[in-house]
Order: structure tokens, then C-alpha cells, then sequence
């Protein structure tokens, strides 16, 4: 275990940005969760688990204690004749992972490549990506309880999984440390190839395959999104908006080329990138903030951005896609800092 105070935060989130945390405290074994969990109270004082700091923009610094389990580990827990569950320790790299399981041949996550962070924090916002979720695979999720110490397992029910949600970006944000997840992956890999360009990005590449499937999915973000270690970004800043059929129906008749895909509880999903894109954002800077210029979801730090500049920025834009559209954007990346 480490344990630091003052300390700069600026190599552990994406974005880049500058940020100092009272203290930081880093684990590399779970006993050491244990132990340090047991010793301190984090009823009165504020706290922060940090994975990849990939959904995150530091507004200020951290007037608290950063908890960082980098625990790693991956092990097969179960198997029979058609799957594996294997138990992935919250501080593997995600895309390691997948790396990992498409090399061995084991299906379910390979258009999941790529999304950078920890496994621990995939569960935290079930991420998704060309057509999946990571919730399709999730069989559990292990945790310790920051009040009591006390170890939970929540089943994939109990997580409370949602588009880009769960219960740990809700109701239970900041009361677990997510110490392993369980996947359930498939010996039979079954392709999902219907996500626009997915496809035929496939088959350029000789045919369904999982390291065909991971090399197109990489191919197609690498040429969209920005790499973080080139240009700090947190990926979409914010979420795509679900409305009710009568609100599409409104817009779609001003705006009849409006993408919209229908969800399974029958509403609809707009594109935000397209809304804001349409508002005139895509490329444009503010100050060291900017939009990207191949993907208006997507904020980046220029170099130098404060967490706040980025933060204006989103919510000019916000404001802009309101007035426009009457849509209110939620945000997907937490805001973190003295008083958020
Ligand atoms: P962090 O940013 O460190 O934390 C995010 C949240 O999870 C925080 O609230 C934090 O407190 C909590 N948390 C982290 N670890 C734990 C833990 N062990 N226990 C409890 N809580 C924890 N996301 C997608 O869904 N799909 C995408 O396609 C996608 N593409 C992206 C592309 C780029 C270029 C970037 C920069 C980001 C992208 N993201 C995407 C967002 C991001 O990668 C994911 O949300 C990722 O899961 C965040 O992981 P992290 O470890 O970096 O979490
Ligand atoms: N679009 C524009 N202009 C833009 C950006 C997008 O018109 O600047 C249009 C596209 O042409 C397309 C639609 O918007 O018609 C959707 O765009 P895209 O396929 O790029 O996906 P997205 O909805 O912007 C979502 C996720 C991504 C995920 C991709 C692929 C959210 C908030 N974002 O982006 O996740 O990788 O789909 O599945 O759901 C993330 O969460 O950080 C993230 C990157």
C-alpha cells in the first residue's frame, strides 16, 4: 500500500487535468482494502475510488482521501462444456482483458475493445460500446463496503444495470470499493455485427473472427476518438438522450434527418453528437477547451485546460442544445471537485 498527501492527480485522469488530492491512498492486494478500510471512518470525511480516471473531470482539487485499487489478477472460477466465468480483479486494465479473452477464444466483450479504464469501473456505468453492454456478461460483482468494511456480492440484478448507469453511479456512488467482477464468456463466440460500419469493416477484414471483430471495432475508434494520451478527453461527456415517442415525433418534424433509434421500453434514443454537432460546436475552441473535430460528443483538453474551462465549455453547449432542441443533456463523466 501507498499512502501520499498533497498529492497531484494530473497523470491519473484522462482529461489531464491538474488536480491536487489531500491524500491518496493506492492498493495493490486485497488485504490491504481490508485492513485500511477497517482502521478509517469515511463517514464525516469525503472520499473518491479512482479507476482509470476515464469518466472523470477534476473541477478543483480534492479536499479528501483517494481511494486507487489497482489489485490485478484474472482467474477461471467456473467452467462447463459452453462458458467460463472468470473473476477479474477491479484493477486489471479493461482492454487487457480483452485483449486477453479474444486470444484465448473466449467471446462476448470483443466489441468492447478499447474503452479505456479499469474493470472494476466497467460495472460502475455498464459500458458499452458498437452494440453491447457489459452487463450481458456480468454474472457479479464484488465489493467492500467503505462504511463498514464489510465484503458484499451483488448479483447482476442487484447491480441495477442501465444505459451508461447502475446503482454505483447512483444510489451507491462512493459506498463500495468494486474489488472483482465476474464475467460469464462464451466458448461459442456469437458475433453482434449490426451497429453502422461494424460489418462491413468486418468483412474487409476477411470475416467474423474475435480478433477480426477487435481489430475493426479498434479501427473504427482509433479513426473517431481522440487518444487520451495525445489529446486528454474523457470520451462522450455526455450521455445520449432517451425521450418518449411524442417528443421525437415533434422534432423529427423540423429536423427529418434527427437519428433516433428505438430502445426496448419503446422509447428512443437521439444521437447527442448530432445535436451538438448541428448547434455548430464540432471543432470549435474556447479558450485551451474544445469540441473534437470528428466527434462533437466528445470534449478535449487542448493543453493546459483547467477542469473548470472544460466544465464552461459543456455547459455553453448544454444551454445551446436546450434552447435548439428542448433537449436537456445529462451529463455521462462525473464531476469532481470541491463542491461537486
Ligand atoms: P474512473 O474514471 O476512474 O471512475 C469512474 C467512476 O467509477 C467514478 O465515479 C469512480 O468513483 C468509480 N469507480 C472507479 N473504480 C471503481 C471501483 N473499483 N469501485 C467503485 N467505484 C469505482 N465508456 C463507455 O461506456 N463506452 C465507450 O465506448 C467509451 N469510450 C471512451 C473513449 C475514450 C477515449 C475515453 C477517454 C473514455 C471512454 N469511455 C467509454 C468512458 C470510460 O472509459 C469508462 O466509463 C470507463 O469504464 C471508466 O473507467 P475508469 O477506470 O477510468 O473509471
Ligand atoms: N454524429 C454526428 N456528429 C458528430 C458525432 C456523431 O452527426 O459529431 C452522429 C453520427 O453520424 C451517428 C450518430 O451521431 O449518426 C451516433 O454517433 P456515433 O456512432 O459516433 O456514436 P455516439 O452515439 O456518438 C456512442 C457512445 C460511445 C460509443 C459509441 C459506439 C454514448 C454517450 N456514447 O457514441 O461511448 O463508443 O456510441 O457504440 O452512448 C463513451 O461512452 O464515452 C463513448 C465513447
Amino acid at each position: 500500500m501507498q499512502s501520499k498527501r498533497n498529492y497531484s492527480l494530473k497523470a491519473l485522469n484522462t482529461f489531464g487535468i491538474e488536480a491536487v488530492a489531500d491524500r491518496y491512498v493506492r492498493f495493490e492486494a486485497e488485504s490491504e482494502i481490508d485492513d485500511f478500510i477497517s482502521r478509517h471512518a469515511f463517514k464525516e470525511s469525503r472520499h473518491l475510488v479512482l479507476g482509470g480516471g476515464s469518466n472523470l473531470l477534476f473541477a478543483g482539487d480534492f479536499p479528501g482521501t483517494v481511494l486507487h485499487p489497482m489489485v490485478k489478477g484474472i482467474h477461471i472460477v467456473e467452467q462447463d462444456k459452453d462458458h467460463l466465468w472468470i473473476k477479474v480483479m477491479a484493477g486489471e486494465t479493461w482492454d487487457d482483458l480483452v485483449a486477453f479473452a479474444v486470444n484465448k477464444g473466449w467471446g462476448g466483450i470483443e466489441n468492447l475493445s478499447l474503452i479505456p479504464g479499469s474493470v472494476g469501473a466497467s460495472a460502475v456505468q455498464n459500458i458499452g460500446a458498437y452494440g453491447v453492454e457489459v452487463r450481458t456478461v456480468i454474472d457479479r460483482v464484488e465489493a467492500v463496503a467503505i462504511s463498514s468494511g464489510q465484503r458484499v456480492v451483488f448479483s447482476a440484478g442487484e447491480c441495477g444495470f442501465g444505459y451508461r448507469s447502475s446503482r454505483f453511479k447512483a444510489e451507491g456512488q462512493d459506498r463500495f470499493i468494486i474489488t472483482a467482477v465476474v464475467l460469464r464468456l462464451d466458448r461459442h463466440p456469437r458475433f453482434v455485427l449490426d451497429y453502422p460500419g461494424v460489418g462491413e469493416a468486418v468483412q474487409a477484414l476477411g470475416g467474423a473472427s474475435l480478433n477480426t471483430v477487435r481489430q475493426a471495432i479498434i479501427d473504427i475508434r482509433q479513426h473517431k476518438l481522440p487518444d487520451p494520451a495525445v489529446l486528454g478527453n474523457a470520451g462522450s461527456f455526455f450521455k445520449n438522450p432517451v425521450v418518449e415517442y411524442g417528443v421525437l415525433e415533434n422534432l423529427l418534424e423540423r429536423y427529418p434527418d434527427l437519428p433516433h433509434y428505438i430502445q426496448a421500453d419503446g422509447r428512443f434514443k437521439l444521437a447527442a453528437g448530432w445535436l451538438i454537432d448541428r448547434c455548430g460546436w464540432k471543432g470549435r475552441c474556447v479558450g485551451r477547451a474544445a469540441v473534437h473535430d470528428r466527434q462533437a460528443l466528445v470534449l478535449v483538453n487542448r493543453g493546459g485546460a483547467s477542469g473548470q474551462e472544460i466544465l464552461d465549455l459543456s455547459e455553453q453547449i448544454r444551454q445551446s442544445v436546450d434552447q435548439r432542441y428542448g433537449i436537456h443533456l445529462e451529463r455521462e463523466v462525473r464531476v469532481v471537485g470541491p463542491d461537486q
